[in-house]
């Protein structure tokens, strides 16, 4: 079906840490890339996203490090909304889920379902915190999960065996806030009845979208599905967040994947009310709108010729994929998403992204180290990116895709086609003669032609990777053309034909230049740069064009020509490994001669002890009950740890592995005999053990749960 304009969103980021590499392939990457397209096709189209400010990893975060949420959702929807500018990802609006307008879009939702009888009452009994007299989300829960044994599971699932838990499902379960286990107590909520929406999720979804929707988009859904849809909270007893607008519900805020994706309409709301009153946030709109009024969002999320797409990354699956469409077709206004293109995930290296174990590629240090190489990480990321399952980023690559593909290919070509023309036609664009092997030209249009065919095309149907590909091959192509048809060679033989030839090859760059709005915004600046010219005023239909730049237009006399891309040498992706994997005992840089680089070398054993040496040593199982950062110092962290003897306070250097919440409710080996020893005036009475690879440290947790104080012999 031919729809008259689109909602495009994408995924909400948590304002509670900056962006890495894997946030952008998973969603925004994807969603630029479609809107930008859709934006050249000339369609209605409306690009929305925000942070996400609610949740409990917000307010945990700032329990633990005694600032407010506020201070921290502040802070980076900053450092977020300056990222996402500088990649380039063009959102017309970008919002904030702690806004007023969000607030009130939310309540009305909720009032409407509530108005609807939608929403059942169910009293139930739920952890509470008695140390600190509240109620506890279900993240702010660690124990033990009752299918794997992993210790350290949290209240809503287990991150080692995947398994979706509900707090009481935990074994010995102890609150993040005080460290210690809290009390069953009751509480009533809001439940969605998500089993009532099964038999139209199974129409609309199972049935409507299957060979439509992503394979693994779908699959996943059809699971949930096939498991059995059960009512779900909509409600928390929480102190941030969204008020649940109803008078008998004092301390109760909307659940954060209720409030989070309204956000999108709220957004979207925003956006035409700033842009009636003319106080629109972006100085120049991504696009233009015809007497936009405050109402017309509703267009954009009601009129059922409106198509909306939700770019997300697949943790986010079941709350776009069911929970959301659920509310809004329970709400009865609201249009459904039409497709959910959702990524696998995008691995480091061969590992997982890690925002504890801080192993990531942070977007705000790759702008610093890398200036002016946004496109190159859009590109990088383009051509792996997650469509299908999940792949992997490797700095080696990244360098590959840079100076194999970006600056050989790319770049060289338009450099080429422009030096030749200022050397044989005084840098100016020239006409086409004919004086040339028609055939191979009209060829060369033919080819590019069918390359933009196959660009628009899988962009059309998310294949982004394939789109990258089909754009390069138009380089490709051209770089063919031109060394097969030797100008210089002609400029001797046959010079009448050489402007034919550079004519021929300036539309191809210039081809190349509007395309390159979609995949590489920056670089599609300096292309105009080159070519003198503005390519936003051009449309996807003018690609079909055989010539876009006239004959006697002059090029850019800048001298010398500047470089699209330079290479990037190895020093520079060393040290990005070496960000990555420091090593444990810096060794001295190897000698220059010494050829590949040796695996670090095992340390050696230490001295033999006896076995009375060994006794000596007390080793013991301890539970860490609460933990925190030491003002001043980076790399410190401060536990109490019920040893089974006793609590004691210990100190440890691991705060850039760790995070003091994940370690609250661990059990860790324990060295008790080890003289106190006093760090920042803080007595540590013992020392964690952790074991180190060329990865860093990580935890030794007892497979099975033990009693805090086992031995350990
Ligand atoms: O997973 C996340 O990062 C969530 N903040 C995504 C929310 S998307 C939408 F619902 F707002
Ligand atoms: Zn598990």
């Amino acid at each position: 079906m031919e729809f008259k304009r689109y909602t495009v969103t994408a995924a909400l980021p948590y304002a509670n840490g900056p962006l890495h590499i894997g946030h952008i392939a998973g969603a925004y990457l994807p969603a630029d890339l479609y809107v930008r397209y859709l934006r050249m096709r000339g369609r209605d189209v409306v690009f929305i996203c925000g942070s996400d400010e609610h949740g409990a990893a917000i307010t945990l975060r700032a329990k633990k490090e005694g600032i407010t949420p506020k201070e921290i959702i502040d802070k980076y929807d900053a450092v977020i909304r300056q990222t996402f500018e500088r990649f380039g990802i063009s959102f017309d609006i970008y919002h904030r889920t702690s806004e007023p307008i969000h607030h009130e879009t939310s309540q009305q939702i909720f009032l409407r379902l509530h108005e609807r009888g939608e929403f059942t009452e169910q009293v139930s009994e739920q952890y509470f915190d008695e140390a600190f007299q509240q109620f506890l989300a279900d993240r702010y829960i660690t124990g033990t999960c009752p299918v794997c044994g992993n210790p350290s599971a949290y209240g809503d699932q287990c991150e080692k065996c995947g398994s979706s838990l509900s707090p009481t499902d935990l074994i010995s379960p102890v609150s993040t806030l005080s460290g210690q286990p809290p009390v069953l107590k009751q509480t009533r909520h809001w439940y969605l009845p998500l089993d009532k929406y099964q038999p139209w999720l199974e129409t609309w979804l199972l049935e409507g979208k299957k060979g439509i929707w992503k394979h693994n988009v779908y699959g996943q859904c059809s699971s949930w599905l096939k498991e059995g849809l059960q009512p779900r909270a909509m409600t928390r007893d929480l102190d941030w967040g969204v008020d649940v607008p109803l008078p008998d519900a004092e301390g109760k805020k909307l659940y954060v994947w209720m409030d989070a994706p309204i956000g999108y309409i709220s957004a979207t709301r925003q956006l035409f009310t700033e842009l009636e009153s003319g106080e629109y946030r972006f100085a120049t709109p991504r696009r233009s709108f015809q007497q936009p009024r405050a109402e017309d969002w509703h267009r954009y999320w009601k009129d059922p010729e409106t198509r909306l797409l939700h770019f997300i990354g697949k943790d986010n699956i079941v709350f776009h994929c069911i929970i959301f469409p659920a509310i809004l077709h329970a709400h009865g206004e609201y249009l459904v998403p039409d497709n959910v293109p959702a990524n696998e995930f995008l691995n480091l290296e061969g590992d997982k992204m890690s925002t504890s174990r801080n192993y990531a590629v942070w977007l705000h240090e790759y702008l610093e180290e890398f200036p002016g190489k946004e496109d190159v990480l859009r590109y990088a990321l383009c051509s792996i990116l997650p469509e299908q399952k999940d792949s992997d980023f490797t700095w080696k690559d990244f360098q590959a895709r840079n100076n194999s593909e970006l600056a050989d290919i790319l770049g060289n070509y338009i450099n080429r086609v422009i030096s030749l023309t200022r050397k044989y036609c005084g840098g100016i664009a020239p006409g086409w003669t004919g004086t040339v092997d028609s055939d191979t030209t009209g060829a060369l249009h033919q080819q590019v032609s069918a390359l933009v065919a196959e660009t628009g095309e899988a962009l059309e149907q998310f294949r982004f990777r394939e789109a990258l590909q089909a754009f390069m091959n138009i380089a490709r192509a051209g770089n063919k053309y031109l060394t097969d048809a030797e100008p210089w060679k002609k400029a001797k033989t046959a010079p009448d034909a050489v402007p034919s030839i550079l004519h021929a090859s300036l539309q191809v760059v210039a081809k190349l230049g509007l395309l390159a709005r979609v995949f590489l915004p920056h670089t599609a600046q300096r292309i105009d740069a080159l070519l003198n010219a503005d390519g936003s005023g051009y449309a996807w239909d003018d690609l079909l064009r055989n010539e876009l730049l006239p004959a006697g237009h002059a090029l850019t006399s800048a001298d010398p020509l500047p470089l699209l891309f330079e290479k990037i040498d190895d020093s520079l992706i060393e040290r990005q490994l070496h960000k990555l994997h420091p090593p444990v005992n810096p060794q001295p840089e190897p000698a220059p001669e010494s050829a590949a680089p040796a695996a670090a070398p095992p340390e050696p054993a230490k001295p033999e002890i006896s076995y009375e040496d060994f006794q000596r040593i007390d080793i013991r199982i301890g539970t860490i009950l609460e933990a925190q950062r030491v003002p001043k110092a980076d790399k410190l962290l401060q536990f109490k740890v019920d040893t089974g003897l006793d609590v004691r306070t210990i100190l440890s250097g691991v705060a850039q592995y760790f995070t003091p919440e994940e370690m609250v409710g661990k059990q860790v080996p324990v060295l008790i005999n080890l003289k106190p020893r006093t760090i920042r005036g803080i007595e540590s009475q013992g020392m964690i053990l952790f074991p180190e690879d060329p990865k860093g440290l990580h935890l030794m947790l007892p497979v099975d749960p033990v009693d805090p104080g086992a031995i350990v012999k």
